[in-house]
Parts: C-alpha cells; sequence; structure tokens
C-alpha cells in the first residue's frame, strides 16, 4: 500500500469514536513520555506522575483503561493473514526497525559494539520462533553456533536469549533439548551464557522441564524467564529454589487467559515485585526485565535495604525501549543489559512490542500517513 497522506477530517471520518478518543489519549502520554525520557531518568524517590495508572491526567487514564483492550486485539491480529502480510511488508520501513537491531548479524555486531560503548551489557537473539522444520532448526542452531564465535571474535560482552520453539521444542521435547545443550556447551567453550526465553503458557512446563535437565546435567551457564502475569510463577520459583537459578522475571508477552494469568494490570505488577524479593533472596543472580520505573525504584530501594550487592541483579530492557533510562541506570552503578535482536524474521516480536504499547501503533500508523 502506498504511503498517503490524510487531512486529519478524512482519518476522523474513518476512525471510530473509542480509536479517537484513545489516539487523543495516547498522543497526551506520548508527549508527555518523550519529555521523561529526553531528561535524566527519576528512578528514586516517587516515580513521575505519568508512569503511575491512577495519577495522571484525565488522557493518561483514559489510554490507561483502554491500553488491555487494544493490547488484546493487537495479539489476536498477529495471527490474521492480511494483517501479517501488511505488516511484514511495510513493518521495517514503519517503526520495527527502532526494536530490531538490524536484519543481519553485521548489522547487528554494529550496535552491539556502540551498546558496549554506552557501558550497557547485551544479549542476542536471531528473531524466529514456531518453527516445525527439522531442517530449518538446525540451520538455527548452525546460526547461533556463528553467533557465538563471532561475539567471541569480536570480544564483545553479549550472551546469547534464544526461545525453545525455535530450537525444536513442537517438533519434540528431546529435540529442543538436544539443541539448546549443544549451545549451552559452545557457549561454554567461549566462556559465554545462555538464556531461555519464555514463550505461551502451553510451553512452561517443556521450557522448566529443559531447564532442570540442563541443570542436572551439570551445566551452569544457563539461565530461563518466569513471567509475573502467570498464577503458577511463585510455586514455579519455589520448585527451581533449590537449583539456585539464574532468573529473569518478566511480566508476560502473551495473550493468556483469566484463568491462568492476572487480568489487570496492577495484579501483574504486585505480583513482580513479590517475585522480584523472593528472587533476589533464591537466585544465584536475578535479571530484573523491564521499563516500568515504579518496578525499578521498588528493586533498588529493596536492595539497598537488604544488602544485595549489585553483582547478584542486573536491569535488563529491550533494544529500542527507554534508552536514557538504560543509561542513567547503567552511569550510577547498576549492572544494565540490553536485548538486542536481530534477523529477518522480526515479525511476531514486533507484534508483541505493539501491543504492550498500543501507542506504538499510533507512531505506525502515523508513519503511513505522513507524506512521501
Ligand atoms: P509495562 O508494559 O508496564 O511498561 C512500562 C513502561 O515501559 C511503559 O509505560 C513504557 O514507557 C515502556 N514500554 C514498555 N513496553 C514498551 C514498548 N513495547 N514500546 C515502548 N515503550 C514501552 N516476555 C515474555 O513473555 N517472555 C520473555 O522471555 C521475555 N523476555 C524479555 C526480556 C527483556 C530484557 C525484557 C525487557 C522483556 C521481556 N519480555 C518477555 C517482555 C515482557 O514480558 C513485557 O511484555 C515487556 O517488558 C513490557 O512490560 P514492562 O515490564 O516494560 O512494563
Amino acid at each position: 500500500m502506498p504511503r498517503r497522506s490524510a487531512s486529519a477530517s478524512s482519518s476522523d471520518a474513518q476512525c471510530p469514536a473509542s480509536w479517537r478518543l484513545y489516539i487523543a489519549a495516547a498522543v497526551a502520554r506520548e508527549n508527555q513520555m518523550a519529555t521523561i525520557d529526553a531528561s535524566p531518568a527519576p528512578v528514586t524517590g516517587d516515580p513521575p506522575a505519568v508512569t503511575s495508572p491512577s495519577a495522571g491526567g484525565p488522557g493518561d487514564r483514559l489510554a490507561h483503561r483502554l491500553n488491555p483492550v487494544f493490547r488484546k486485539g493487537i495479539l489476536l491480529a498477529t495471527h490474521n493473514r492480511p494483517v501479517a502480510s501488511f505488516v511484514r511488508r511495510y513493518g521495517m520501513r514503519l517503526g520495527a526497525g527502532n526494536f530490531v537491531a538490524g536484519t543481519t548479524l553485521d548489522e547487528a555486531v554494529v550496535n552491539l559494539h556502540r551498546l558496549s560503548g554506552l557501558g550497557l551489557r547485551t544479549n542476542t537473539t536471531i528473531l524466529g520462533e514456531a518453527i516445525r522444520d527439522q531442517a530449518a532448526v538446525e540451520r538455527v542452531v548452525q546460526s547461533y553456533v556463528g553467533v557465538l564465535d563471532r561475539i567471541a571474535a569480536e570480544g564483545l560482552n553479549t550472551n546469547l536469549a534464544v526461545k525453545l520453539t525455535q530450537l525444536g521444542l513442537d517438533l519434540d521435547e528431546d529435540t529442543a533439548y538436544t539443541n539448546v545443550e549443544q549451545l549451552v556447551i559452545h557457549a561454554a567453550s567461549h566462556g559465554n551464557f545462555v538464556r531461555i526465553d519464555m514463550e505461551e503458557f502451553g510451553r512452561v512446563d517443556g521450557t522448566l522441564r529443559i531447564y532442570q535437565r540442563l541443570r542436572a546435567a551439570g551445566h551452569v551457564n544457563v539461565g530461563t524467564v518466569l513471567q509475573s502475569y502467570l498464577y503458577r510463577t511463585g510455586a514455579d520459583l519455589e520448585g527451581l529454589a533449590p537449583l539456585e537459578p539464574n532468573l529473569r522475571l518478566v511480566k508476560g508477552a502473551y495473550l493468556e487467559s483469566p484463568t491462568v494469568s492476572y487480568p489487570k494490570k496492577s495484579e501483574i505488577d504486585a505480583s513482580y515485585l513479590r517475585l522480584a524479593e523472593r528472587m533476589l533472596a533464591v537466585d544465584s543472580f536475578t535479571a530484573i526485565a523491564t521499563h516500568d520505573e515504579r518496578l525499578i525504584d521498588h528493586v533498588i530501594r529493596y536492595t539497598e535495604a537488604n544488602a544485595i550487592p549489585r553483582d547478584r541483579f542486573e536491569f535488563q530492557m529491550l533494544y529500542g525501549i527507554r534508552p536514557a533510562l538504560q543509561q542513567e541506570l547503567a552511569k550510577r552503578g547498576y549492572r544494565v543489559l540490553v536485548a538486542t535482536p536481530f534477523g529477518p524474521d522480526w515479525y511476531f516480536f514486533y507484534m508483541r512490542r505493539l501491543a504492550e504499547r498500543p501507542a506504538n501503533v499510533l507512531n505506525f500508523a502515523r508513519s503511513l500517513f505522513r507524506p512521501s
């Protein structure tokens, strides 16, 4: 579809009232956020009112109320063929490039060096998931071996984050185990580390079993991820605790049923804080992966109050999101890792980024309608 300019009146005519209200609220919020991220991020003391669901202005409150609706809509649309083919065709030009460090390893390496120069640690991922073809899975494994070799040759402080559905989990669990173990062993030969991302609810059991098998086989350079939106995560954490695991805590990025996950953001955030405190007590190492300043501030205060050394945890954020906050934390002496994915298969990753912050859809739409 060619880009075209749209007057306010013509876009109003095509835009339902709820979308117009949402867009107005999102624009107000977007403008406030732009100001905040441009200035040194206030990560101690009271977080800025804009990050609070209840303390913002009317536009912020409206955006907050509508966000779950749009989040669900975007995640459902992810599997819609026309949406997928449209976004795959135009997405890189219209916004995906903000979240992806390149389509090739060479492009990603440039960005990994740049981030390293800013005092930030990194991980990298070859984008792609849900591969059900044995030969394609084998190609991914070989590509990851090449990525590990390249990281070592470049002297980068970059580790790997992998998705088991890209390594054969949907073929069978043993295939995924064998493949991820090969990568963990190869990473160890370079003194490197592999983190296993967490995917949809239906993959949690398989992922945790594989992580536990790796640890039982004596591999220590491997970690995984727990999601605070799942009711089960407290129990999962207690089950892993005897291993002194290396865990990353996230809110969770997939569309899950309210029968298995907290439907409200306030509940997900409260769960995040409970889990973060427990993880910091039982983990060998905890990665606090969020862009939420309220949660980051809480973790800072908690670790200070409990004398938890800074080498026992790190903050993790995604490439392109809250870069000023990433650098501010690093300057204050905290370990900060930027998850820096690359590859041509960015579609599902990008759709989850749109869903996390529906205002990103606005940026996408703005680019579409910007006169060329
Ligand atoms: P929240 O969504 O409340 O956002 C807080 C603030 O951050 C927003 O107000 C906004 O300023 C900013 N922000 C957040 N998302 C943004 C976006 N997409 N664009 C622009 N600004 C944004 N999930 C999962 O299920 N399995 C996994 O393995 C991982 N792995 C992972 C690694 C790392 C390093 C991170 C940071 C995140 C993940 N996630 C993940 C994703 C995670 O579950 C969650 O969806 C996102 O981190 C967004 O949630 P926040 O915690 O940032 O809070």
